[in-house]
């Protein structure tokens, strides 16, 4: 069977840039589940819903199709809190559910999210938890949206970042928390290639790829 390896933590931890090394080096799909709240997020926006209202949510996540994950507009701090609105609603994850599973069933994947460790992929053979000191996951995100440039003011990135962890640790639905069997990776002082290193070492201890 194809490995499933999970990588949750919080916002701007390195997840997505780890994810994808990790899944290029093994051969493996990748999925940022993250782009699926998003994407539900900016369907409900698009209507002149309320991201939090689970009526419209729960529609849109059922109408969601593949290539809204495609759409550009699914960064920003508006895509950023309508995703954690609409990610608090269950009827929502439970939408959601089947196409991350399904996504994995054939050829494996390396997933990143919240909940792939203790949700969606329970028994995934190797899962990571990965974060970051709340000052230094906004400084990586401001220096990203100023290479894309935009401006914006890292306090503000830093509040809205703690805003909207502090939402997806403290919802009743799968809740950003670490796995007990995941492996905790601290990245504050590491750069992408070092977390990549520790991240392959410990992978390839469960998985016995090479
Ligand atoms: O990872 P990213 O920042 O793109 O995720 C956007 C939002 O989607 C998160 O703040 C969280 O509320 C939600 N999310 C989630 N479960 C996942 C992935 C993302 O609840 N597996």
């Amino acid at each position: 069977m194809k490995p499933i390896i999970a990588i949750d933590g919080p916002a701007a931890a390195g997840k997505g840039t780890l994810a994808r090394r990790i899944a290029s080096t093994l051969g493996l799909p990748y999925l940022d589940t993250g782009l699926l709240y998003r994407a539900v997020g900016r369907r409900v926006l698009d209507a002149g819903g309320d991201p939090a209202d689970a009526a419209s949510a729960d529609a849109a996540a059922r109408s969601l199709r593949p290539e809204d994950l495609d759409r550009s507009d699914l960064r920003g701090p508006q895509a950023d809190a309508a995703a954690a609105s609409v990610a608090s609603i269950p009827g929502v994850r439970a939408a959601l559910l089947d196409f991350q599973r399904d996504f994995a069933v054939q050829d494996g994947a390396v997933l990143d999210g919240r909940d792939i460790g203790t949700v969606i992929f329970p028994n995934a053979q190797a899962k990571l938890f990965v974060t970051a000191g709340l000052s230094e996951r906004a400084r990586r995100r401001w220096l990203e949206l100023r290479g894309k440039g935009l401006e914006a003011d890292i306090l503000t990135v830093e509040e809205d970042m703690r805003q909207r962890d502090a939402k997806d640790a403290a919802r009743a639905a799968a809740p950003l928390k670490a796995a007990d069997d995941a492996y905790q990776l601290d990245t504050s002082t590491m750069d992408a290639e070092a977390a990549f290193q520790v991240a392959l070492a410990f992978i390839r201890t469960r998985i016995g790829m090479i």
